[in-house]
């Protein structure tokens, strides 16, 4: 069957934890002797399909494949007319003849899982506006990284519902964290994703308060207020104010507790200056971080990540 990785919550938490360490074991060895052997790419071509802008899943993805030994190939939704020129099936069929595997980025999550359903090669979600999965295993490595096994850690988020929390989600209905939410009530999680968690068993707590969700928190974690695609930016701003991450709501988590955000932030805005440059952050690791999950993921899509 073919490969594709397009949402958290279509695999278990041993998958999961088996992709983590493959690119764990990559990152291990990057640049030895030794990664000689993860060249598992060889001879492949990865088309990198954006209707999006990007600067880490393109550069990372993009290095990702060749250290793997493919070839990216970089292609423009603009330059396609990607799901105007003809449907998203047939696009699919087509890049199918050409490459080994599609990576795409692009706002309509259902036209994603059609391409999925029509290409017979692997086809890796990007980033869809319901979802981020290549982000949120890059964030539980560098988690990890930091403070060990999730297991049983609480993590906290603040600020909006959006693609990279309904991955956090996912997450949390896979690795048997807690994830305390906090959101105003006009963005709160929609109640389908909140049943998906709760029939999992995931620890999910929801507040709109910022401070009770980060409380004893090892990690907080937020993102821009305003996504690709939202076009509510006035009404975004009100709502959002009160859950910049700050000095401040930072001292309420653990004291060695760790910043993450996906990037681009917007400095000022939901996250300041110092809580960036600071102590906790661990926002470059977490870019960098990208590049070695993906590793495992473009691993696990060609059959290289033991079960
Ligand atoms: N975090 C993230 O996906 O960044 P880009 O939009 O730059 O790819
Ligand atoms: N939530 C953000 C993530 C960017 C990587 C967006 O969708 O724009």
């Amino acid at each position: 069957m073919t490969r594709h990785f397009l949402d958290l919550s279509d695999f278990s938490g041993a998958e999961l934890r088996a992709i983590l360490r493959a690119g764990e074991e990559m990152k291990a060895r990057r640049r030895t002797p030794e990664a000689a052997g993860d060249r598992l790419l060889e001879g492949k071509v990865v088309a990198m399909v954006f209707e999006q802008p990007s600067l880490r899943t393109r550069v990372s993805f993009d290095v990702g494949i060749r250290e793997l030994g493919g070839s990216p190939m970089m292609v423009t939704g603009r330059e396609i007319e990607l799901g105007e020129r003809e449907t998203i099936a047939d696009t699919a069929r087509v890049l199918s003849r050409y490459v080994d595997a599609i990576m795409i980025r692009m706002l309509d999550h259902d036209a994603v899982v059609e391409m999925a359903k029509y290409a017979s090669v692997p086809v890796i979600n990007g980033l869809t506006k319901r979802q981020h999965p290549c982000q949120v295993m890059a964030d539980v490595m560098t988690f990890e990284e930091r403070k060990g096994s999730i297991a049983g850690k609480r993590i906290a988020w603040t600020g909006d519902t959006n693609n990279v929390l309904t991955s956090w989600v996912h997450a949390a209905g896979r690795l048997d964290f807690e994830l305390a939410i906090a959101t105003p009530e006009e963005l709160a999680p929609p109640p389908a994703l909140i049943q998906w968690a709760k029939k999992q068993g995931a620890k999910l707590s929801l507040t709109t308060r910022p401070e009770e969700a980060v409380e004893g928190a090892d990690c907080v974690i937020t993102d821009c207020w305003v996504s690709m695609g939202d076009d509510d930016e006035g009404t975004r701003h009100n709502l959002l104010r009160p859950y910049q991450v700050d000095d401040r709501l930072m001292d309420r988590a653990e004291k060695e507790a760790i910043f993450m955000h996906c990037l681009p932030a917007t400095r000022g805005e939901e996250v300041t200056d110092e809580v960036m440059d600071g102590p906790h952050s661990a926002v470059f690791d977490e870019a960098e971080n990208r590049l070695h999950a993906q590793k495992g993921i473009l691993a696990w899509c060609f059959g290289g990540v033991p079960a």
